[in-house]
Formats: structure tokens, C-alpha cells, sequence
């Protein structure tokens, strides 16, 4: 695989739990060079020309985001990380957290600076709670060197829900309320956390900044394709040999990632980007990897000849519907109609109206529900539909069948 490391770089080579190690590797002078030698309009100008987008799962412009943060006035603006991972097969911010928290902190100081803000969150998934000391003693290490003076950061946990992961259910969850996905705009770097401007990045975004900050926008920008710039950090499992965590130039292709980990003759799909990611069947393997194509949060998850497509979709839209805030008709029924269809699919009382039921949900629940997770759900049931309609063809044959024989109501 051709892996070319740059937000992992220091993962398995620099002690985490010890800053001089980092330092030592040159950690923490991208800082000192945004703090020192850089006005903040520059550094937001710096990533703007870089062409770093969100790695979180809606691949927005990082430096847009962080310009409007900076422009807007308030006497208080925040920083949130957003290491809520609850991306279905999503484990790479994980990884990033344990192997290189400073990595992380020096990427929030220099957003901070950049924007403004005075006070940095990192909204840590409740299951990683094993992590909180870790980072809690990373940055109690980074103040201590003297770099968190203008803008102090602490550890949130998480509420355990997939949807607090969507950046303004987030802000509920912050603001200590029940969280649900808010109508926008405004959006969070104009009217964030507790009304005031807020930057939500994911974590592999942020790792990007300090490489560069240090290495320059050009250097970064060379990478990759037109609208997607740098490397992506992929999660990878199911059906291969070394399930594990990549990075790849942005715009590699799915097969250059599960190559070298699985029989590429014995993948029927891979579900790229989650629940509600894209489903590329086998004989697609050459689909570049990028925000144009295929991307999401970087989670790959393999399946091999022997799995049922249809199942796997009953397993999305089942999660989907349960992790669905309910705050939008589309979403909150959408999904519940759906979960009805694939369970009378699967359990052999479907018929051909269910499939045209199924792609008329999958339109309004695209165009009119809220937040991303409605928006999105529809994506493996149409994928799956166009790729794998004979599978849903052979089951509604075999209902019919059964029905024929006075066997289903
Ligand atoms: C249902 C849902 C769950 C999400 N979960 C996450 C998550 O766990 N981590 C994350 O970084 N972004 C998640 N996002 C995307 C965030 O809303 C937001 O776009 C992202 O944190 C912005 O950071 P970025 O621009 O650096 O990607 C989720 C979005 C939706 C709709």
C-alpha cells in the first residue's frame, strides 16, 4: 500500500505521554512560528490556500470556516475538537488521540490563535473515556511549557449518542441539554456554543494544521486532487487480514487501500464513510478516494462474497433510525418507515411496491430532513439498490413464491 504518513507520522514514535519526545521531533515550532512570526489573518490565509477541508465527514473549507470565525466580533469565541467518532467502522481519531495527543494540542493552540478564541474543548467520545487522563495530563504538559496562555483547553465527555457528533448537537451536549441538530443558519462560526462564534473541527483536521503551518500552503496543496488536498486517514476492517488505520494520498483508490489487506477477487463492497457511507461493489475497486467521489470519515469497511448486502443495509438504517435525535419529521419517520420495509424484505413478505416506497423515502429524506443523518441515511439504500437490486429482486421473488402457496399472509 502506498502510505504516505503525515498526519500520523509521530504515531508509534514519539512517547504520548511526554512532551520533550515531541519537541524533540520538532513539535510544537509550527506555534511558535503562527504565534511569533504570523498575524492571525495570515495563518487563516495559510489554510485557506492550502485547500484543507473538514476530515470530520462534510469535507467544508477549514480556512472559510476559520475566516468567519475570525471576522465576526465577540468578545468570547471558542475552539471545539470533535473526537466523538461515532462513525459505524470509524477508529482513526482513536488512534491519533492515543499515539499523538501533542500533535492535537498544537493544532488547537494554533486555531485558537488564529481565531480568537480563548477557550478549547476537546468533545471526547464517551467510550474513549479511558483516554481522559491522557490527555488531560498532555495539556496540563503543553500549559506548563507556557503554550496554552492564550487559550486554555479542556476534556468534555461525550453523551454516548451517534447524533452528538453533528456539530450542533454537540453544542447541546456542551451546553448541557438533550443533543439535537439545530436549523441553520446561523452557523457555528457565526453563532456557536452559548451564542458566541465557534470553530468545531475534527481531529485529523487539526493534526493537519501544524505540517502546514511548518511546511507552507504550497506544499500541502500539491497533494492530492483539485477539491480534495493532503492525505486521508482511513479505518479499516471487516472482511481483511490487517484490519487497521492508513493514510494515503487524497485520491488513491479504494483498491490501493484493501489491496495489500484483502483477496481483492473475493470483495462483493465496500462500505466507504460509515452507516450512511456509500456502498462500492467489487467490480469498482479503481473509485478514487476524495471529497469529488467517495470519502466521508475515512471508514472502509470490507465485505467478502459470503455477506448479504441486504442485511448490512437492515443493520445501517436500524442503527440509523435509533440513533436518530427525532427532531425532523423526514428523519424520525423516514427512518422508521425504512426499518418496517427491510424487516418485511428480509422476513420474506416483500413486494415490488417496496422497492419504489423505499426510493421515494430516500428522496424527501435527502432534500428535507435537518441534519446530515437524515440527509445521508438514504445514501447505502440507493447505492445497494443500483449495485445489488437482483438481491432485493431474488427476495421479493421468494416472498411472492411463498405467497403463492398460501405460506405468507
Ligand atoms: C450524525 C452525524 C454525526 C457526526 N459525527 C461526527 C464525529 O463523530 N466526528 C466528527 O468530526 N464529525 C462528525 N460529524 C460532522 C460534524 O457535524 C462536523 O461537520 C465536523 O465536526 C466539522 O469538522 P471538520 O470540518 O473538521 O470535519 C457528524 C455529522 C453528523 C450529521
Amino acid at each position: 500500500m502506498p502510505e504516505k504518513r503525515i498526519v500520523l507520522k509521530n504515531c508509534g514514535v514519539v512517547d504520548p505521554g511526554d512532551i520533550a519526545s515531541y519537541m524533540e521531533r520538532g513539535g510544537f515550532e509550527a506555534l511558535v512560528k503562527a504565534r511569533d512570526a504570523m498575524k492571525p489573518h495570515q495563518i487563516v490565509d495559510e489554510i485557506k490556500s492550502s485547500g484543507l477541508t473538514g476530515r470530520g465527514g462534510a469535507g467544508f473549507s477549514c480556512g472559510l470556516k476559520w475566516e468567519l470565525a475570525r471576522k465576526t466580533k465577540s468578545k468570547k469565541k471558542y475552539l471545539i475538537c470533535n473526537a466523538d467518532e461515532g462513525e459505524v467502522g470509524t477508529f482513526k481519531d482513536r488512534y491519533i488521540l492515543t499515539n499523538d495527543p501533542f500533535g492535537l494540542i498544537e493544532g488547537m493552540c494554533i486555531a485558537g490563535h488564529a481565531v480568537g478564541a480563548d477557550h478549547g474543548y476537546i468533545y471526547l467520545r464517551a467510550e474513549y473515556n479511558h483516554l481522559h487522563d491522557s490527555l488531560r495530563h498532555g495539556i496540563e504538559q503543553a500549559r506548563g511549557k507556557g503554550f496554552l496562555k492564550h487559550m486554555d483547553i479542556e476534556v468534555f465527555e461525550g453523551a454516548g449518542a451517534y447524533i452528538c457528533g453533528e456539530e450542533s448537537a454537540l453544542m447541546d451536549s456542551i451546553e448541557g441539554r438533550r443533543g439535537e441538530s439545530r436549523y441553520k443558519p446561523p452557523f457555528p462560526p457565526a453563532r456557536g456554543l452559548w451564542g458566541h462564534p465557534t470553530i468545531i473541527n475534527n481531529v485529523e483536521t487539526l493534526m493537519n494544521v501544524p505540517p502546514i503551518i511548518k511546511n507552507g500552503a504550497s506544499w500541502f496543496s500539491a497533494m492530492g486532487t483539485q477539491r480534495s488536498k493532503g492525505t486521508k486517514v482511513f479505518s479499516v476492517s471487516g472482511d481483511v487480514n490487517k484490519p487497521g488505520v492508513y493514510e494515503l494520498v487524497m485520491g488513491s483508490s479504494l483498491r490501493e487501500l484493501v489491496v495489500d489487506l484483502a483477496d481483492a477477487r473475493d470483495i462483493k463492497a465496500v462500505q466507504v464513510g460509515g452507516a450512511a457511507g456509500r456502498i462500492i461493489p467489487g467490480h469498482m475497486l479503481d473509485t478514487a478516494l476524495s471529497h469529488e467521489t467517495v470519502l466521508g470519515s475515512g471508514a472502509a469497511v470490507v465485505f467478502n462474497a459470503s455477506r448479504d448486502i441486504i442485511d448490512m443495509v437492515h443493520n445501517n438504517v436500524r442503527f440509523l433510525h435509533e440513533e436518530s435525535c427525532g427532531k425532523c419529521t423526514p428523519c424520525r419517520d423516514g427512518l422508521e418507515a425504512m426499518v418496517e420495509i427491510y424487516g418485511r424484505l428480509v422476513g420474506g413478505e416483500g413486494a415490488e411496491q417496496d422497492l419504489r416506497i423505499l426510493e421515494d423515502l430516500c428522496k424527501t429524506m435527502t432534500l428535507a430532513s435537518l441534519c446530515g443523518l437524515g440527509q445521508a441515511a438514504p445514501t447505502p439504500v440507493l447505492d445497494s439498490l443500483e449495485y445489488f437490486r437482483n438481491e432485493y429482486e431474488r427476495l421479493i421473488r421468494q416472498a411472492a413464491h411463498l405467497r403463492s402457496y398460501g405460506m405468507r399472509g
